[in-house]
């Protein structure tokens, strides 16, 4: 039996206008230009991709911080693209997002306990006491202590902060968060304690994850699913093992080829990833990725490959049936 869909996304877009500068007038940034998914109550869906694929726009789409230019956003089944006013507000709280940056995003000026308490006040009208009492649990939880209640940020290591900020998130009792970047702040060996506390919450409260990173080696050990994105598009899409274990896309390949640690035995046949990433504001024509992928033929530079089932998973490439 499968789990439980918890946020489904269909064909989600995002669009930015850009000025080119001082007189070339504006342009068009496709951040997301089509992605669809499905997060499922206790699994994690990771999403990987240089910087400036497009995660971060994902993730702010998903959580309702924007709304997305084209494209379905489903949560428990209901579409979110039109909700408004108390309804969006309900949605919001299914749906929380712990940041990359555990310096930047927690205010310097308040408590500790405040800031955990913070969404609660917002958005319920639960009593003082009883927030209190729930915010402790939490800290205790995410492994804080009760005295860290009445400390401010600055005083806490960037392990710390993140466990605050997961703290607080979880303080709505939301179905799915989203964690962009979550650890890719901290020092190695800080990564694995939130890594592990983060699976441990999953476990316990049945949550949903999108989690994004751009270290393979991290979505190896979180995600159940991975979605492979480049320049604002899936690229490849399914469950971790057949990812792993045969990526089938070039850009897939070369990402995994670069991340040696999670790759031993591809290393025979590595692939550099050549060549700069495109501009997003004059991405190629036809497959974003021709002018670096080895296997690249006329019809890459002419048509864009839709993604399509492949060897168990989706990839979007011309050859996939022959480059093997
Ligand atoms: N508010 C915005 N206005 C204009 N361009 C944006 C905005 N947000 C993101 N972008 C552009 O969209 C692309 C994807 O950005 P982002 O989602 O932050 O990527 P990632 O998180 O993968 O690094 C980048 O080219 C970025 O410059
Ligand atoms: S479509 Fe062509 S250029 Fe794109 S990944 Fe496949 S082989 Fe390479
Ligand atoms: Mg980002």
């Amino acid at each position: 039996m499968s789990a439980e869909t918890v946020v489904q996304g269909i064909d989600l877009a995002r669009h930015y206008e850009v000025k080119r500068g001082m007189f070339a007038g504006h342009a068009t940034v496709k951040a997301l230009a089509g992605a669809s998914f499905e997060l499922k109550a206790g699994k994690t869906l990771a999403v990987v991709g240089e910087s400036g694929c497009g995660k971060s726009t994902l993730a702010r789409l998903v959580t309702l911080i924007e709304k997305p230019t084209s494209g379905r956003l489903l949560i428990d089944g209901a579409d979110v693209t039109a909700a408004e006013g108390e309804t969006l507000r309900k949605l919001r709280q299914e749906v929380q997002i712990v940041f990359q940056d555990p310096y930047g995003s927690l205010n310097p000026r308040k408590k500790v306990g405040t800031i955990i308490e913070e969404p609660v006040v917002i958005n319920t009208k639960e009593s003082a006491p009883a927030r209190r009492e729930r915010a402790e649990a939490m800290m205790a939880r995410v492994g804080l202590r009760p005295e860290h209640y009445a400390r401010y940020p600055h005083m806490f290591s960037g392990g710390q902060r993140q466990r605050i900020a997961v703290a607080r998130a979880l303080m709505l009792r939301p179905r799915m968060l989203v964690a962009d970047e979550p650890v890719s702040a901290l020092d190695v060996s800080i990564q694995a304690q939130v890594l592990n506390l983060l699976m441990d919450l999953q476990e316990e409260l049945d949550l949903a994850y999108l989690f994004i990173s751009h270290d393979l080696s991290v979505v190896r050990l979180i995600a159940d699913e991975v979605m492979v994105m480049y320049l604002g598009r899936p690229v490849e899409q399914g469950a971790r093992d057949a990812i792993f274990e045969r990526p089938a896309h070039p850009y897939t390949r070369a990402l995994l080829a670069s991340t040696p640690a999670v790759d031993p035995k591809h290393r025979g046949q590595r692939i550099a990833l050549k060549g700069e990433l495109p501009s997003p504001l004059d991405p190629p024509p036809g497959c974003a990725f021709h002018r670096r992928c080895p296997h690249a033929t006329k019809i890459c530079a002419e048509e864009r490959p839709a993604l399509a089932p492949h060897d168990g998973r989706q990839i979007a490439c011309h050859h996939a049936a022959t480059i093997g």
